[in-house]
């Protein structure tokens, strides 16, 4: 069954199309895009579906986010609102209600998560392990997140667990040994959370290389809470991604403008732990690619909303709208390697999202609206 949709105020395609007014586009059925063109131009197919003169957008792929957790941080939301910084401390407190709690809480929390994000028109998910410190409680959290989102990572490298606060070194043995061995066949990619207070160079390295022989692409928290090595350390291994990006100097921005690595901001954070925003213009000045995500988490940063993350990239990093929009999108799917969606060119998945206004620049100017109206996942609008 093919699918004509048509009232296609603007239709935002980030592939041979462009931007379009008055714009038709057909699912193939295979679940992927058939064609895309004007109005005035389009094919027949098996069924029409009229969106009434809304805009459409690819849909929004989330490339970092830490989604299998128990309880709740807004008391330290609250305390960080008057004054208390953000420490990578907390991440503790969310790691212990975690570990007591059952797979059936930690499930429905995320389909709660995961639903939120697709009626705000996220159609490809990133989730992290990274709350569990164990052997059985990350290869639970891996296991777990496959079951609803479609790609995964190993953080057993996020914080070293209370239980290790006088050895870290024996944890990281046990992050790149026995935990890497439990969990690579459920994720698709490593990260490590390189930054004072969490991981140093040397065990960055041992665990991104152990990860790395193991088959799994790479990712690393890195430069969210000072300088460091972790941007040169991304791109020294040819990670897909190096995120947070919020201190970097000179040699981190020529470092990423020469690589593969993307810079996946992540402004949310920036919001929630009112901390200074990453210069996202010096990025994109320099050559470097530039990727949106929220980091929904329990503690740095509880949104899932890509349209929040558009607007604050516009608002307070000065990307323009268009740049927001392609990292929220296409820049996500190059973090993760994904040439299959983020576009709505022929072939790619017809993932995409109908919203409530008549352009995509409305994902900015009226930010906190609930402007997305339907989601398309895989050719299927989601109910
Ligand atoms: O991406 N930076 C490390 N991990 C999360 C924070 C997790 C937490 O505070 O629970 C982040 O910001
Ligand atoms: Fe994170």
């Amino acid at each position: 069954m093919t699918t004509l949709i048509t009232g296609i105020a603007e239709l935002t395609t980030h592939a041979e199309a462009g931007i379009l007014a008055d714009a038709a586009l057909v699912v193939g059925d295979d679940g992927r895009i058939a064609w895309t063109g004007p109005a005035s131009r389009a094919p027949d197919a098996d069924e029409r579906v009229d969106v009434g003169g809304r805009a459409v957008v690819p849909g929004f792929v989330d490339s970092h986010a830490h989604l299998v957790f128990a309880g709740d941080r807004s008391r330290e939301f609250e305390a960080r609102m008057t004054g208390t910084p953000y420490s990578a401390g907390g991440i503790r407190t969310t790691v212990a209600a975690t570990r007591a709690a059952g797979d059936d809480v930690l499930r429905a929390n995320l389909a709660r998560l995961t639903g939120e994000m697709l009626r705000q028109g996220t159609t490809t998910v990133e989730c992290k392990s990274g709350y569990g410190l164990t052997v059985a409680d990350e290869a639970r959290a891996l296991r777990l997140a496959r079951e609803q989102v479609e790609a995964v990572t190993y953080l057993g490298a996020h914080v070293v667990p209370a239980e290790y606060k006088d050895r870290p070194d024996a944890y990281v043995d046990l992050v790149k040994g026995e935990m890497l061995d439990a969990c690579a066949p459920y994720a698709d990619y490593a990260d490590v959370f390189c930054e004072r207070g969490a991981f140093d160079e040397e065990q960055t390295r041992e665990i991104l290389t152990a990860a790395r022989e193991k088959g799994l692409a790479l990712r690393l928290h890195a430069n969210q809470l000072g300088n460091g090595p972790g941007v040169r350390l991304a791109v020294e291994f040819g990670a897909a991604s190096a995120d947070h990006c919020t201190f970097l100097d000179a040699k981190d921005v020529d470092a990423l403008a020469g690589s593969e690595t993307v810079a996946t901001l992540l402004p949310g954070v920036e919001f929630s732990t009112r901390s200074p925003y990453p210069d996202a213009r010096r990025l994109i000045e320099a050559g470097a690619t530039v990727a949106i995500a929220t980091d929904c988490n329990p503690g740095s940063c509880y949104t899932n909303s890509m349209p929040f993350c558009i607007a604050l990239a516009v608002r307070e990093m000065r990307m323009s709208p268009a740049e927001a929009l392609w990292a929220a999108t296409v820049g996500g799917a190059k973090a993760l390697r994904r040439t299959d969606v983020g576009r709505l060119g022929v072939g790619a998945r017809a993932d995409f999202a109908v919203l409530d206004a008549p352009s995509f620049l409305h994902l900015a100017y009226r930010p906190g609206v609930p402007l997305v109206h339907r989601v398309w996942k895989n050719g299927t609008p989601a109910p």
